[in-house]
């Protein structure tokens, strides 16, 4: 139930195009708490916000949707100047945009599995930060949270160790700059989903049944077999994290990694 948490907040969601996905329920969730938002993803996967206003019940004149490469530091800075120009600035950064690819086995591994994981994971999670830090500095009360993974914190079967490496990396960023930013009223957090129904995962999913010479739905039964709670999350069980975490109620916690996995491979 909604409470307006977030209420008179502005917040940036990178990779939040894909309505299925993790970024767009966190999307929804800080709209429901009052929050204005900025959704943003690469050119072709954003939805426009007038089709967002019609699918879903996304109030239009407190949603922004851009196109941004979060690997390109021109348009990081964009969609920062747009929450600027439509919101009078920005409060939350949710560095949400992610790739998972690459074999599990590491020594199929390819140049270009290396440097997407790095580029985007990684350097547009950091690069979104540099682009987003005077106007954080600005409010009274910023955070920036970083989806990174129970990958980031753990190995786990079946991922390939380029995305693992990413995500560690993430959380490695995260603490940093919860470090730094201590003094200066911003907070950074972590969030680490296990597994997620998501087009992501459903890709996952299909290499797992590739993998084990399994139907994707006996790969999804062997995914759910690794969890304590017997099933995956639902993008909305994310959402609500993101929701704490951005939320003054949150405003003692920085510098954390928090686990929403259900229990997943011993996690409690
Ligand atoms: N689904 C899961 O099980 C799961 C588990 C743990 C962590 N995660 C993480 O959650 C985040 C969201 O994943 P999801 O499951 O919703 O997958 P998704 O593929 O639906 O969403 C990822 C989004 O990132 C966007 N993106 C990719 N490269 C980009 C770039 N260079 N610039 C801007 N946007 C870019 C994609 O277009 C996509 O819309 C990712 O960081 C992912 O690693 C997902």
């Amino acid at each position: 139930m909604a409470s307006g948490l977030l209420t008179g907040k502005t917040a940036l969601i990178t990779g939040a195009g894909r309505p299925r996905g993790i970024g767009q329920a966190i999307a929804r969730a800080f709209l429901d708490e009052g929050a204005n938002v900025v959704l943003s993803d690469l050119a072709g996967v954003t939805t426009p916000a007038s089709e967002l206003t019609r699918l879903t019940a996304f109030p239009a004149d407190r949603v922004a949707v851009i196109e941004a490469d979060v690997c390109k530091p021109a348009d990081a800075s964009r969609a920062v100047l747009t929450a600027q120009d439509q919101f009078g600035g920005l409060d939350i950064l949710v560095n949400n945009a992610g790739v998972g690819r690459g074999s599990p086995d590491f020594m199929e591994l390819t140049e270009e599995d290396w440097s997407a994981s790095i580029a985007v994971n990684l350097r547009g999670t950091a690069i979104m930060c540099t682009a987003a830090m005077e106007s954080l500095r600005q409010s009274p009360s910023a955070c920036i949270i970083n989806v990174a993974s129970l990958s980031g914190l753990r190995a786990i079967p079946h991922i390939p160790a380029c995305y693992t490496a990413s995500k560690f990396a993430v959380v490695g960023l995260t603490k940093q700059l919860a470090l730094q930013l201590a003094s200066e009223n911003i907070r950074a957090n972590a969030i680490c989903p296990g597994s997620v129904r998501t087009d992501m995962m459903e890709i996952a999913v299909e290499a797992i049944a590739e993998a084990e010479g399994i139907t994707a739905a006996e790969a999804e039964a062997l995914e759910a077999s690794t969890i304590a709670v017997g099933r995956v999350a639902e993008p909305d069980e994310i959402a609500h994290l993101a929701v704490f975490l951005a939320s003054d109620n949150a405003s003692y916690i920085t510098g954390e990694a928090l686990v929403a996995s259900g229990g997943m491979y011993n996690g409690l």
